[in-house]
């Protein structure tokens, strides 16, 4: 008979179907970790009406360098944050007129490197240094009373509430697209190209970081040698039960 031979093989066999679903199951926790304690974009999918910036914060990668800039800076971040309505109310083609590393400006635009609570822009000096750095658009906080205003010299946009706000994050929401200067200063509405360039040669515009990481290829070779175990595994044991 068979049996005794094929006793100590289907247990191999079991063992090694095992060990590639175990290591399956793990393989998606392996891929870079969306364990941070805080998600900005689950902040925004929580709040509503702010799909066109998460398609955004998404599409440019700048969510996941807020998440990481977060987790690293003690300085925290300040964001405003565009309603959908806001984006709805550029001039149609304003978003697909600008190319990958503009959009990543814009976004960036709307992000400053450090924590305000709404009092603390009372105090504010102008301009505001944003995480788009050495642009040479201005963005200004003014205040009457509780109002708090931005201005970018394209746009006047009031700052309409409180999204989200611990000790290091704090999200307001704005009712216009904080447009920058030097983007859209042009007063032509032509959206073409924008022409205004910065008169010194030395802005060094191209400074976004590739920062891709090889995790989902090693989570993938990883998977494929699974399969090939599994493969062995399952031809072994349709061979011995034949
Ligand atoms: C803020 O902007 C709104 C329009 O968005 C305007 O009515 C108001 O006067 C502005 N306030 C300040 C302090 O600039
Ligand atoms: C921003 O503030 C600075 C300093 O007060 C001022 O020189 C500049 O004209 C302001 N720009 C805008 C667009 O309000």
């Amino acid at each position: 008979m068979l049996k005794p031979l094929l006793s100590p093989l289907s247990l191999l066999v079991l063992f090694f179907f095992l060990h590639c679903t175990t290591t399956f199951a793990q393989s998606p926790a392996q891929s870079p970790a969306p364990s941070a304690p805080t998600n900005i974009t689950s902040i925004f999918e929580k709040a509503g009406q702010f799909t066109t910036l998460i398609r955004l914060l998404k599409s440019t990668q700048v969510g996941d360098q807020l998440n990481t800039q977060l987790k690293n800076s003690n300085q925290g971040l300040t964001i405003f944050a565009p309603t959908d309505n806001a984006f709805a109310n550029l001039k149609s083609g304003t978003l697909n007129s600008l190319s990958d590393q503009q959009k990543v400006q814009l976004i960036q635009f709307h992000i400053l490197p450090s924590f305000l609570s709404m009092s603390q822009f009372q105090t504010v000096s102008n301009p505001v240094r944003t995480q788009a750095g050495d642009s040479q658009s201005p963005l200004n906080v003014t205040t009457s009373g509780n109002q708090v205003n931005i201005t970018t010299g394209v746009v006047n946009a009031a700052v309409a509430n409180t999204i989200y706000t611990d000790t290091k994050l704090a999200v307001y929401q704005v009712d216009q697209v904080l447009l920058p200067l030097d983007l859209f200063g042009t007063p032509a509405p032509a959206p073409s190209k924008p022409r205004k360039k910065a008169s010194d040669a030395s802005s060094s515009s191209d400074d976004g970081d590739n920062s891709a990481d090889s995790s989902p290829a090693i989570c993938l070779n990883h998977g494929g040698l699974n399969v090939i175990f599994f493969t062995v595994s399952v031809t072994a044991a349709l061979l011995l039960c034949l």
